[in-house]
This record gives C-alpha cells, sequence and structure tokens, in this order.
C-alpha cells in the first residue's frame, strides 16, 4: 500500500491536485485522522512520501471500523468529506473497503475510486491485488526453510496460509515452493482421498512432504488436518504450522511495487477523467475500470490450469 500512496500522491502533483492522507481508514475518517503534510499542513507533497517504494505495512495504518458501518456513521462520513470540500476519495483496501465506498457514494456526492489492497487476491475486476506477490514470496520463503526440517527428519508439514475465503495464496505458494498437497476451499478432498495420494507419495520414494493449507479450508485450518489425516491412516509423522500474520508483513517485492504504482497512477487520472463508483485493475496486462458493486459481489474462480499444473509438478 505504501508504494500506492506514493504514487498516488506523487501523480496527484503532476497534476497539481491537492491531496490528503485519511489515516486508519474510515475509522480516521470519522476522526478527521490526517497524515502529516508538508509545511505544518495536511496537504501532501512529493518529499512526503520519499522511501515509501520499500516500506512494508501501511503508513496510513488501518482499522476495521464498527462505527462506519452504521448508517449514521456513514452519514457523518460524507459530512466530514463535504467539510473539508474534498472532490474525490481514492480508497485501497480489500472486500470490506470496497463495501464501504460502495456506502460513501451513496451519500456523499464527490467521486470515488477503489484501488485493490489484499493479500488474499480475492476480488472481481483484477488479476492481481497489491499484497499477494510479497505474501506468496514470505510464504514460499518460510516453506523453503521448512523443506530443510522435513527432508533432514523425514516428516510431512501442514503449512497454514492466509486467504480467508480464497485458496490463492495457497495455490501459488504450493506451485511454487515445490508442496505435494495443497488443500483449498474451492476443492473438495476427503482425508482418505488425501491420504491415498500420501500412501502412494510414500511408495515412490518421498521421505518428506509438505501440504499447504487454505485457511478457508473446510478442514478447519492446519491443526485440524494433521489430526484427520492421522486418524484416516496417514504413514507420514507430522508437524503443524500456521503463518498467519507473518504473510500481510514484509518490504513489497517488485512485482507488488509495480501494481501499487500503476494502479495509484490509474486511479487519480481516471478520477481527473470524471470517473467514479470503480475499482482500478489490472487484467492480462491492462489497466481497466470495474464497478465496485461488481467487484464486492462477483466472485473470481481459482485458476483450473494452475490446479492441473499443480497436480503435475507435485507428482
Ligand atoms: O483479508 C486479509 C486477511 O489477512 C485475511 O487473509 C485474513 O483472514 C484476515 O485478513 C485476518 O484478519 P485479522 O487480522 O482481523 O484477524
Amino acid at each position: 500500500m505504501n508504494p500506492c500512496l506514493r504514487s498516488i500522491v506523487r501523480t496527484a502533483c503532476v497534476c497539481n491536485a491537492e491531496i490528503y492522507g485519511i489515516r486508519r481508514g474510515y475509522e480516521g475518517l470519522l476522526d478527521e485522522d490526517f497524515y502529516p503534510g508538508q509545511n505544518n499542513t495536511n496537504v501532501m507533497g512529493l518529499r512526503c512520501v520519499s522511501g515509501f517504494s520499500k516500506i512494508g505495512g501501511t503508513v496510513l495504518r488501518s482499522s476495521r471500523s464498527a462505527r462506519f458501518q452504521t448508517p449514521e456513521g456513514q452519514q457523518q462520513a460524507a459530512e466530514i468529506l463535504k467539510k473539508h470540500q474534498f472532490d474525490a476519495l481514492i480508497t485501497i483496501g480489500g472486500n470490506g473497503t470496497l463495501k464501504g465506498a460502495i456506502d460513501l457514494a451513496r451519500v456523499w456526492g464527490g467521486q470515488v475510486i477503489g484501488i485493490p489492497g489484499t493479500i488474499d487476491n480475492d476480488l472481481y475486476g483484477t488479476d492481481f491485488t497489491i499484497g499477494f506477490a510479497t505474501a506468496v514470496y514470505t510464504a514460499v520463503d518460510a516453506v523453503d526453510k521448512l523443506r530443510d526440517t522435513a527432508g533432514s527428519h523425514e516428516l510431512m508439514f501442514f503449512v497454514e496460509v492466509m486467504g480467508r475465503h480464497c485458496g490463492d495464496i495457497a495455490l501459488s505458494t504450493a506451485i511454487a515452493s515445490g508442496a505435494e498437497i495443497a488443500c483449498l476451499p474451492e476443492v473438495q478432498e476427503s482425508p482418505e482421498q488425501i491420504v491415498k495420494k500420501l500412501k502412494k507419495i510414500r511408495e515412490v520414494g518421498k521421505t518428506s512432504v509438505i501440504a499447504i493449507v487454505a485457511e478457508g479450508d473446510e478442514s478447519g485450518g492446519a491443526f485440524a488436518m494433521q489430526k484427520m489425516l492421522k486418524a484416516a491412516g496417514n504413514p507420514y509423522e507430522c508437524r503443524a504450522v500456521v503463518l498467519g500474520h507473518v504473510l500481510r508483513g514484509g518490504s513489497p517485492v517488485p512485482a507488488d511495487r509495480v501494481l501499487a504504482s500503476e494502479l495509484g497512477n490509474f486511479a487519480v487520472s481516471a478520477i481527473i477523467q470524471g470517473e467514479s463508483g470503480k475499482m482500478a485493475g489490472r487484467i492480462r496486462g491492462e489497466l481497466v475500470l470495474t464497478p465496485l458493486e461488481d467487484c464486492v459481489v462477483k466472485h473470481r474462480t481459482i485458476d483450473k490450469d494452475q490446479l492441473r499444473l499443480l497436480q503435475i509438478v507435485a507428482s
């Protein structure tokens, strides 16, 4: 999100637009909590975002706002935007952020453009969300280390990764780290079917196994999966690891920095061209705008080619 903010601020400056950063999302908007700008004002200038390309987390901070979810809170947020005479709002975040943008657009007359910022890669209207590539990089780095331990001790590891209801982080991590098994919310497999696979893997001589478990998978996570497979006759000795919030940190990888810079620049251009109620995304290399409603209602499906690929490379 930091490279995205840098791109938004610098594009706005080049276009002579005055730009403010609102901290802590909708909660911060209700508190009129602005990011410190230049010359003791809240107006952000070119130098306010220096060095942001490589900073992990979000300097604007983030929150889940219960107040904003009420009609009164949304009305109050609209009044604050009017009071400060803002013409447009750019929101960066996941499903909840986009839903908030839709709610706000109903009661506020300004332009609203969303940018997909979530590690989950679960939004319709873009091939990749900002943060996904970095989360996969971090997960693969961890799994590579676990594989060393698994190899040395002849173990099977269940590694749980985030992703809410979406298996994209798990699938990409599994392909990139050379995992044998991926348990995804989009694919139903019984413990017996997985154990059958494991017995085959054992027969062909694999002494260590990595299973990537998506947090949204029906199994209930890495520990539950370990138990279930043991009961179903898993031939391997096992350990479980939950990577959890580790995946949300770290300096963004170049692919995320480029995507974030592109989408930030594109969002400002869209506003200058009078667009509103849309999310900026990148599909097959093209920068596109998709109605916010579609982005929260429609769902991307798991990449079937990648699923097939995993089966082949994991064999
Ligand atoms: O949406 C991003 C995400 O990191 C999901 O992958 C995860 O399910 C959720 O947020 C965790 O949220 P919290 O930090 O509130 O537990």
